[in-house]
């Protein structure tokens, strides 16, 4: 059987701060393929970096299994595991040229000048950053060094690389080149690497899986797709994209569907998610109780007010000309508040505050959850 890269089984971290115990991580279970990229996401203190650092080895699991290429490496010291492990405070050594920073690890290993000179060359030009080896860290802009700290990971050729929020001390446009370029440096070298980010369009744009995070628990683990089209509980489908989440009366139930009833309007049909694989439609939701209804603030068009099928009546608290898109804030009969996006095309008709509308809601992107 091929070796997974990274194996975690159960893991578990509790603190202890004074009397607080706290679950840091709890009971994570993650399989990684060699090669993959899997992002971390989840709000603050949901336990992302510990994750991480007991991956590396900086801290040790209260409980579970942590297996690097199919070795057990739960209790190995950090510089016994050939990780990998890039910060957001990357602290590149001042006083150092480039290249003695990329050289440095090499050189504490043992290695001779002879062998890690074409070494450090090599992984300066994959970094993009080839003939700045004589200069000094504050002789390169925060993107330049950024990339020196992982030219000096990479140089190493770790079994996995280890990112933290890597990007966050960058400004946002640098942080959008840095992304494409750590992705395609990633897929270059084949090295398997679990990054953490707070971002999530960083997430889903760099990933091949994204672990959702919540409370030290992971609650969903998919492709960037799956986990925008399928959430599987409502904290995901508002984390990711920031659905909109509306409760509506269940009319009727099929097998696939849900049809619910639209606050003084008609109904509104649109597929049934199923958390759990083995749940049947009939054990989740119920006629004439609650589901959540998810959809994304640019599968909804804002048209003039009128009657008919699926329609909802709404009414504008706000509306924002932000350039590409006019964004809405609206009102449903039941009050509760939809977010919409709609693209601005010249000629088109934007409703102000208090207006009267209809909205509709694209079926395809919609989706219900058990409330
Ligand atoms: N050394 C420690 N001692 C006690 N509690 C800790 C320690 N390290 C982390 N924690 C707690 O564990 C929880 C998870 O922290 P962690 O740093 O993993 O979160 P995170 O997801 O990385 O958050 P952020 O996005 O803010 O970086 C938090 O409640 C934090 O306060
Ligand atoms: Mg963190």
């Amino acid at each position: 059987m091929k070796k997974s890269a990274l194996e975690l089984r159960e893991v578990t971290k509790i603190f202890q701060k004074g009397r607080e115990v706290v679950r840091a991580v709890d009971t994570v279970n993650l399989t990684v393929e060699q090669g993959e990229l899997v992002t971390f996401l989840g709000p603050s203190g949901c336990g992302k970096t510990t994750t991480l650092r007991m991956v590396a080895g900086f801290e040790l699991p209260t409980g579970g299994s942590i297996t690097i290429q199919g070795k057990d490496m739960t209790n190995t010291p950090v510089n016994k595991r050939e990780i990998g492990f890039v910060f957001q405070n990357y602290a590149l050594f001042p006083h150092m040229s480039v290249f003695n920073n990329v050289a440095y690890g090499l050189k504490s290993r043992g290695e001779k000048d002879a062998e890690i000179r074409p070494k450090v060359i090599e992984a300066l030009k994959l970094v993009g950053l080839q003939n700045t080896e004589n200069r000094y860290p504050s002789q390169l802009s925060g993107g330049e060094q950024q990339r020196v700290a992982l030219a000096r990971v990479i140089v190493m050729e770790p079994n996995l690389l280890l990112m933290d929020e890597p990007l966050s001390n960058l400004d946002a446009k640098l942080r959008l080149h840095m992304r494409t370029e750590i992705r395609k440096i990633q897929k270059k070298l084949g090295i398997t690497c679990l990054y953490v980010t707070h971002d999530q369009s960083e997430a889903l744009t760099m990933a091949d899986r994204i672990v959702v995070m919540n409370k030290g628990k992971v609650e969903q683990i998919g492709t960037p797709f799956e986990i925008y089209s399928n959430p599987q509980s409502l904290f995901v489908a508002d984390f990711i994209g920031h659905a909109n989440i509306v409760k509506l009366e269940i009319a009727s139930l099929s097998q696939e569907s849900i049809t619910a009833k639209i606050p003084g309007g008609t109904s509104f049909t649109a597929k049934a998610l199923k958390p759990d694989v083995y749940s049947a439609t009939e054990v989740l939701y119920h006629v004439g109780k609650s589901a959540a209804l998810i959809v994304r603030p640019e599968s909804i068009q804002v048209g003039a007010a009128q009657e008919g099928e699926g329609i909802f009546p709404a009414t504008v608290v706000s509306s924002i000309f932000v350039g590409s898109h006019i964004e809405y804030e609206l009102l449903l009969k039941n009050n509760a508040t939809i977010h919409a996006s709609v693209p601005f095309s010249t000629g088109m008709e934007i409703y102000g505050e208090e207006a009267s509308v209809s909205l509709t809601f694209d079926e395809q992107n919609s989706a219900f959850l058990p409330a």
